[in-house]
């Protein structure tokens, strides 16, 4: 079937829509533990690049678990497969330039590896939102690591599922450590030589 697949060439490419923008399109990708303060942090930089006119979207559990992957349990093929069209969704949405914040468990290090490989290494900014377990389950803000304790929920990352930490991220946040406004900062810091603005 795929060698029957021709790409059309389309008139308005990638650069005229990077061009209109003012700016470079790259995912930005959070990864951490369940709780960890992911979503939270990768909203701020969203809003901060949004204030500064960067055309952006985010990707995360709420939009894509409950629609696009709603056929997808926490089995580690299941994730595999999750990380893989999530990947797949920024990468057209890349196309499409836009700044794209995705906040995913994605524990497996192959699996990140292979969001690197579909959005190509230029593309793609590694965040490591590090959170203690310890402090991720004393937070719980979802109730989930109460429910996997009693095990109620298998799977569950960081209780009975592994959490595989990168060991070469291009940034690390210590939620414990430093403040959320700092953390915001270096991150806006670490990607504005990439956005190019004019
Ligand atoms: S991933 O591992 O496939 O990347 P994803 O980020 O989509 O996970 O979803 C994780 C979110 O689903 C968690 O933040 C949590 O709210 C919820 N969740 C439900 N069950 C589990 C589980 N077994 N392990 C981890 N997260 C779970």
């Amino acid at each position: 079937m795929k060698e029957n697949i021709i790409p059309h060439s389309y008139q308005v490419s990638k650069k005229d829509r990077t061009n209109s923008n003012n700016h470079n399109s790259f995912l930005i990708w959070f990864t951490g533990l369940s709780g960890s303060g992911k979503s939270t942090i990768a909203n701020l930089v969203e809003k901060a690049l949004h204030d500064l006119n960067v055309k952006t979207y985010s990707l995360d559990g709420d939009n894509i678990r409950k629609g696009i992957n709603n056929d997808l349990s926490f089995s580690p093929e299941d994730r595999t497969e999750n990380i893989r069209r999530i990947a797949e969704t920024a990468n057209l949405m890349i196309d499409a330039g836009l700044v794209v914040c995705a906040a995913f468990v994605s524990p497996y290090k192959k699996d990140r590896e292979n969001i690197r490989t579909i959005v190509k290494d230029v593309n793609f900014v590694e965040v490591y939102i590090n959170t203690s377990l310890e402090e991720c389950e004393r937070r719980d803000v979802k109730g989930l690591y109460k429910k996997a304790r009693a095990g109620e929920i298998k799977n569950m990352t960081g209780i009975s599922a592994p959490y595989e930490a990168p060991e070469s991220p291009d940034l690390e946040i210590k939620t414990e450590d430093e403040s959320i406004e700092l953390s915001v900062k270096r991150i806006i810091d670490f990607i504005t030589p990439k956005l190019q603005l004019k």
